[in-house]
C-alpha cells in the first residue's frame, strides 16, 4: 500500500502537520510531496491532502488537485486560525471534502489549529473597527494558539489516518469496499 502526503503551507503550519503524519505513517511504501515544489503524479493507493484553511475552505493548491482527483482513496488534514472546533471549522473540512469525495473515496479528515501568521496579524491589526479587526478575544486566540498546531493533535491526527488505512488494507483483502466517510 503507496501513501502519498501532499500539502501545501504558506506559514509552516501545514507543513508541520505534514511531515508529523509522514512520520507517524506505519505503512510500508510513503511519499511527502510539497506543492511548493510542483504538482506530483498522484500513483498511490491513498493520498493524504494536506491544506491551510483559506476563507473556510482548502487554499488554492489543493483544491485545484483535490477537484483533479479521480477514484482515490484520499484523507484531509487542515490548520486554521480560528477554533477547530467550530463551526467554521466544520465547514472548512466539508469544502475540503466537497471537492473530492463525488469522485473518490474519502477515508476521513481532520482540521487542527495553526498559528496565525505575524503577517495576518498585523493586517488584522491595522484595520479599522470592524467584525475582523484585532479585538481582545482575538489577541488572547492569537497568544494561545501561537506554537499550534501541538504534538498531540499531530499524533491525533496520525493515528486517525494509521486506522483508516490499516481498515482499508483489511477490507481489500476480504474484497470489500471501504465505505467512504461523509464528512
Ligand atoms: C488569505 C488567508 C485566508 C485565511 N482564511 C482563514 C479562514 O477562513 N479561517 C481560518 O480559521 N483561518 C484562515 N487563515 C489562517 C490560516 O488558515 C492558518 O493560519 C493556517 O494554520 C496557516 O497554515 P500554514 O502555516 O500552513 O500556511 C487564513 C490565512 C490567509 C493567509
Amino acid at each position: 500500500m503507496k501513501v502519498q502526503v501532499i500539502y501545501h503551507s504558506q506559514s509552516g503550519c501545514t507543513e508541520k502537520l505534514a511531515r508529523g503524519i509522514f512520520d507517524g505513517l506505519k505503512c510500508e511504501e510513503k511519499t511527502l510531496h510539497n506543492l511548493a515544489d510542483g504538482v506530483p503524479e498522484t500513483d498511490g493507493d491513498v493520498i493524504l491532502l494536506g491544506y491551510w484553511v483559506d476563507q473556510a475552505g482548502p487554499c488554492k493548491p489543493i483544491r485545484e488537485l483535490a477537484e483533479s482527483l479521480e477514484g482515490k482513496h484520499v484523507g484531509l488534514f487542515a490548520t486554521m486560525a480560528f477554533w477547530c472546533d467550530s463551526n467554521h471549522g466544520t465547514k472548512a473540512l466539508q469544502n475540503g471534502a466537497a471537492c473530492v469525495q463525488e469522485k473518490n473515496t474519502v477515508i476521513g479528515g481532520t482540521v487542527v489549529n495553526g498559528h496565525m501568521s505575524r503577517k495576518m496579524i498585523d493586517m488584522f491589526r491595522s484595520m479599522g473597527a470592524g467584525p475582523h479587526s484585532a479585538n481582545p478575544a482575538s489577541e488572547a486566540r492569537w497568544e494561545l494558539l501561537k506554537d499550534h498546531p501541538s504534538e498531540k493533535e499531530i499524533a491525533l491526527v496520525a493515528e486517525r489516518f494509521n486506522e483508516r488505512i490499516q481498515l482499508l488494507e483489511i477490507l481489500r483483502e476480504k474484497g470489500v469496499a471501504f465505505p467512504g466517510v461523509a464528512i
